[in-house]
């Protein structure tokens, strides 16, 4: 609510707890926090508030929450995933299309989701499961089952059972607009097993090979297409070595692109933040990109601080070993630190930025990188060379 440019707040339902005035909350899925400066409700200022109290809330800061956010305490987190289980019952004539999209409405909040899973079916009347009775499951009319369903956009909830308010919703058809089923979230889904990758949501999609192959390609662009994969903490040199290779590398004819924050978190990545789970799933869509570029021979350099040895290592696998070439800016936290280019460092060490690499979160240094950098030794244009070197040495880079 805006009604004038001296008010701004947060109209909302409590769906559980109390929140009350001077509490710390974060606001999801952005995961900025702030603290409740005044809570309103019809008779006017009121100290705390409860469920299913209707309220408005404002804070001391100016943080960016829209319809559908929540509000939560930072120390008691709902799930934010895209992904989980849930029990539905199917309420339409129509069968569920397992595979098909459909729009998930959980509180305020209107997602697109896939149907990724029927895991089974339950007889009301026995409550029998169709796991054991052999039967492929359906889910027709007034049916029970328990289904998986991937988001198109991360979504905050809880288990219905800790939370029936964010652990409820309906799935509703996305042409006709009809509620075609209710559901209660279980809770997310259960870890994978060390290593295996989630399967397309889509289904009958093969992988078709083109009449081109890797060798012509090379011939073509006299290079290897290969990803150059820096990494460091926030300040460490990435961004200017990849500007300063790419430049140099274009200089001699050799086809190149950098992926950095600029191009990827404000575009394909703009839903994630910094949590680990947001890292991951940013540097796995980031080295399905880079892999694309390979297959095209494009040479690609990646700048992300990318924090995780296992988000690495799971990257390497995308794009192949033999491609991949994890560059290390060793650069001391207290260089980086006293570059500081973008003032985050000291908001970081304000408590301004939560979960802020080297300051309040990990950074995982690479054991085996191909190359590491020193900072502290090297200039931006020996950098270079040395890169450059290693790739002739290595045929990426053809005459
Ligand atoms: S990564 O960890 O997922 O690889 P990425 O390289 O995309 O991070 O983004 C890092 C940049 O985002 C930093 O250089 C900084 O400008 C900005 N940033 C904002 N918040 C954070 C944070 N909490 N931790 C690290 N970087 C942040």
């Amino acid at each position: 609510l805006r009604p004038n440019l001296d008010f701004r707040g947060f109209a909302g339902t409590v769906a559980s707890g109390v929140i009350r005035r001077g509490d710390r909350v974060m606001s999801l899925p952005s995961g900025r926090t702030s603290e409740v400066d005044r809570i309103l409700s019809p008779d006017g200022d009121i100290a705390e508030a409860f469920p299913p109290m209707a309220v408005t809330v404002t804070l001391k800061d100016e943080i960016d929450a829209s319809r559908g956010d929540m509000l939560v305490h930072p120390n008691n987190l709902p799930h934010l995933a895209t992904e989980f289980e849930a029990m539905l019952v199917w309420m339409h004539e129509e069968p569920a299309k397992i595979g098909g999209t459909y729009t998930v409405k959980q509180t305020t909040k209107v997602v697109p989701a896939a149907l990724s899973e029927l895991r089974y079916t339950v007889d009301v009347n026995t409550m029998r499961k169709s796991e054991e009775s052999g039967e492929e499951p359906e889910l027709v009319l007034n049916a029970i089952g328990r289904v998986r369903l991937t988001l198109h956009r991360p979504l905050a909830f809880d288990a219905y059972q800790r939370n029936p308010q964010t652990g409820s919703f309906v799935l509703i058809d996305r042409i006709t607009n009809a509620t075609v089923a209710a559901g209660m979230i279980i809770d997310r889904v259960a870890a994978r097993a060390e290593g295996e990758e989630p399967q397309p949501v889509s289904r009958h999609i093969n992988i078709e090979s083109t009449l081109v192959s890797a060798a012509d390609r090379q011939k073509l662009l006299r290079q290897r297409g290969v990803t150059l994969w820096l990494t460091g903490l926030s300040g460490s040199g990435k961004s200017t070595i990849a500007r300063a290779l790419e430049q140099r590398l274009i200089a001699n004819g050799h086809a190149c692109y950098i992926l950095d924050g600029d191009n990827i978190r404000h575009g394909l990545n703009r839903d994630l933040g910094f949590s680990a789970e947001d890292r991951a799933e940013n540097i796995r869509r980031i080295a399905e990109v880079a892999r694309l570029f390979n297959e095209a021979g494009i040479i690609a350099i990646t700048a992300f601080i990318s924090p995780y040895r296992k988000d690495r290592a799971h990257a390497r696998e995308i794009i192949g070993d033999s491609e991949f070439k994890e560059i290390y800016l060793d650069t001391s936290l207290e260089i980086c630190e006293s570059r500081d280019p973008k003032g985050l460092y000291k908001k970081a060490r304000a408590g301004e930025i939560q979960h802020f690499t080297g300051i309040s979160d990990p950074y995982e240094a690479p054991e085996q990188p191909e190359i590491r950098l020193s900072g502290q030794e090297n200039s931006v244009e020996r950098s270079v060379e040395i890169i450059e070197a290693q790739l002739k040495a290595e045929g990426v880079l053809l005459d």
